[in-house]
């Protein structure tokens, strides 16, 4: 059923994508879409209707919405983070320029309100209220996440606030949005919400951990890219927490400046966070707060049969490699 919703979705955004005059801008957003990825946040768009109403395909174009605008993200954010690579291609700027990839990734976000426009004025109202807040808290974290980039005294819990807004805020009202268009319970749509918030967690905890320990091959992007960037992950603060005084001030030093000899920096460490019990703490964060979206989904009123695929794709969520 999960391999369901992604093939019905990919075959909805392939009728959907077409290249335009101008090509420095159309090209590019055929380019970004058709690089696969995982999906996520159509599927659970599609889930959601699914777990509340009786035609999931209502959630097509809120799935399309989604996808359309978290690949907007990422275009802009592989420009902020110096990144090279995007689901093992060139990225944007790469392939163009930071300017084509400015513009492109602007046309998209328009776009993602553009395919809204299908549905009928007053669910049009509601899943603009819940996309536009959302827009904006994406923004707010990007904005932190580059801030923290430069500054010593990040705390965790500053960490998890940029995180909850640059990633799981996405998450969740891709779920929200889904239950949203199927006419379901706004309270049962609230709490559906808080799980993808908690998956969005768990979530951005294993892609800061894969950034780090991932196998290149695999990966899709530049491993250790976090670390070149002096991104103050969770790995890097629990680091800084549980560290000798030693390691403590290594990784200060290292995360000072942008080096030239990355290659020894990312070994370095790498093998601070493991040495330290970051890693493992990083483990145990994602598993809890895997946990406690599992909770607050045992809480809604869906069917058993629904709760149990929502599962399992939390619990794959977990396990990925990419
Ligand atoms: C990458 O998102 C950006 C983050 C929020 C971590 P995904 O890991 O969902 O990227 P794709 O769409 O599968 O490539
Ligand atoms: C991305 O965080 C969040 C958004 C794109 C909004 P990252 O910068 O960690 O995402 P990746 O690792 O580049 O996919
Ligand atoms: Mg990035
Ligand atoms: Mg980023
Ligand atoms: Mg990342």
């Amino acid at each position: 059923m999960l391999e369901l919703y992604k093939s019905e979705f990919l075959k909805y955004l392939d009728a959907r994508v077409e290249i335009k005059e101008p090509k420095n801008l159309y090209e590019p957003i055929a380019y970004i879409l058709s690089l696969g990825g995982k999906k996520l946040r159509p599927i659970l768009a599609l889930m959601a209707a699914d777990a509340f109403g009786d035609n999931y395909k209502k959630a097509m174009d809120v799935a399309l919405a989604v996808e359309v605008f978290h690949n907007f993200t990422l275009i802009h954010d592989d420009i902020m983070d110096d990144a090279p690579l995007r689901r093992g291609s060139k990225t944007v700027h790469e392939k163009w320029n930071s300017n084509i990839g400015i513009l492109s990734g602007d046309a998209m976000l328009i776009q993602s309100y553009q395919i809204l426009e299908s549905y009928d004025s007053d669910t049009f109202k509601k899943l603009l209220t819940i996309f536009s807040k959302t827009a904006i808290e994406v923004c707010e974290g990007q904005q932190l996440d580059v801030d923290f980039e430069t500054r010593k005294d990040v705390s965790i819990n500053e960490y998890l606030k940029m995180i909850r807004q640059k990633t799981s805020v996405l998450v969740a009202a891709s779920l929200k949005m889904g239950a949203v268009v199927v006419g379901a319970d706004e309270i049962e749509a609230q709490k559906l919400y808080d799980f993808g918030l908690n998956l969005g967690i768990a979530f951005q905890l294993q892609d800061d951990y894969l950034d780090t320990f991932g196998d290149p091959n695999t990966f899709g992007k530049q491993v250790g890219g976090d670390i070149i960037e002096n991104k103050k992950t969770f790995l890097y603060l629990k680091a800084i927490d549980l560290g000798s005084k030693n390691e403590k001030e290594t990784l200060e030093f290292l995360f000072d400046k942008k080096l030239i000899d990355n290659k020894e920096k990312i070994e370095t460490v790498r093998t601070i966070f493991n040495d330290s019990g970051a890693l493992s703490q990083t483990k145990f964060a994602i598993k809890k707060y895997t946990d406690k979206a599992f909770e607050l989904l045992d809480e809604i009123d869906i069917s058993d049969e629904k709760k149990v695929l929502l599962r399992r794709f939390g619990e794959n969520l977990m396990t990925r490699t990419v």
